[in-house]
């Protein structure tokens, strides 16, 4: 676009995924938290995020959990553009504590859990495409925003995030008395494995049981428009209680609807139950989990390997 019309070459492509050249240079320089440079949205950006509210929030009524509604009341999430992240941090921190913090991309492993556990969540700014409202390989803010901030505003599931951030410094302390690399090495890849499926199939996929039924709490589920009345309705989802022996050997694959689901009694109980995987994970019930996906990235590692130096 010419420069004589006075529109940059950013605002033209906005902050969207995958050409968003603002976030891609942060991320050249290794910044992995940013701000978010709201000016930045092109309004294609803010129709994706108007059309992915009105396109879902029908079906957030119908099986989204009562704390997630009551979350998005409460922090006054607007349906017509993208939120701004301070505004949301307005509402939110007066709450719990949490916050937040625009990232560039992808962060490694360990921070992402030590920041859980000082109350603050890496969050994505860019947005997907708006004829890609389904296409989504990467987090999008639409996801981590409509998807996760709204569980934050309830204490004990923000309490139980902090203690995912616990698992992780435990983590570093067993791997960090073990002398042999190679068990080293081993041992935290499995204690990882098992780390990442207990947050999948809670966190992300989460289920839970309610006065009005089964519902959702997983952002995975309340991000996603097909995956969501999926996930309740469909007679092809197993839908079990959460059991920690099963969901830490349970592999997944990110790729398709998840058709394997574990529901939890309340966030009381999610926080009991992320509190007991800190207690196996002290006493070795994690050091051998069962192989297979998911497949734990050598970032991932060795942002784990470099906190216990
Ligand atoms: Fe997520």
């Amino acid at each position: 676009m010419p420069e004589a019309f006075g529109i940059t070459e950013e605002l033209v492509t906005g902050l969207t995924t995958g050409n968003a050249p603002f976030v891609e240079e942060a991320r050249s320089h290794g910044e992995s938290f940013i701000e978010q440079r709201y000016e930045l949205y092109s309004p294609a950006n803010h129709e994706a995020w108007r059309s992915l509210c009105e396109r879902i929030r029908p079906r957030w009524e119908r099986y989204a959990n009562t704390h997630f509604l009551h979350g998005i009341e409460t922090l006054h999430l607007p349906y017509d553009r993208i939120p701004r992240l301070s505004d949301i941090n307005r509402f939110l921190h007066p709450l719990t504590g949490f916050q937040a913090r625009p990232v560039s991309g992808y962060v490694p492993a360990f921070v992402f859990f030590d920041r859980l556990r000082q109350r603050q969540f890496p969050t994505t700014i860019t947005i997907r495409p708006a004829d890609k409202l389904d296409y989504l390989p990467e987090p999008d803010i639409f996801h981590d925003v409509a998807g996760h901030v709204p569980m934050h505003t309830e204490k004990a599931f923000a309490d139980a995030l902090v203690r995912f951030g616990d698992c992780a410094h435990t983590a570093v302390k067993i791997a960090a008395g073990i002398p042999d690399d190679e068990e080293r090495v081993r041992r935290l890849t499995s204690i990882l494995t098992g780390m990442s499926r207990f947050f999948w199939f809670t966190v992300e996929f989460g289920l839970m049981r309610s006065p009005r039924g089964v519902c959702a709490y997983g952002s995975g589920l309340l991000s996603s428009f097909g995956e969501l009345q999926h996930s309740i309705e469909s007679p092809q989802v197993g839908r079990y209680p959460l059991q920690i022996e099963w969901v830490i050997n349970q592999s997944f694959e990110i790729d398709h609807y998840q058709p394997l689901l574990f529901i939890v009694d309340s966030f009381e109980h999610l926080f009991d139950l992320v509190d007991e995987l800190e207690r196996w994970m002290r006493e070795g019930s994690l050091n051998n989990v069962a192989p297979g996906p998911p497949e734990i990235d050598e970032r991932d590692l060795r942002s784990f390997l470099d906190a216990t130096t």
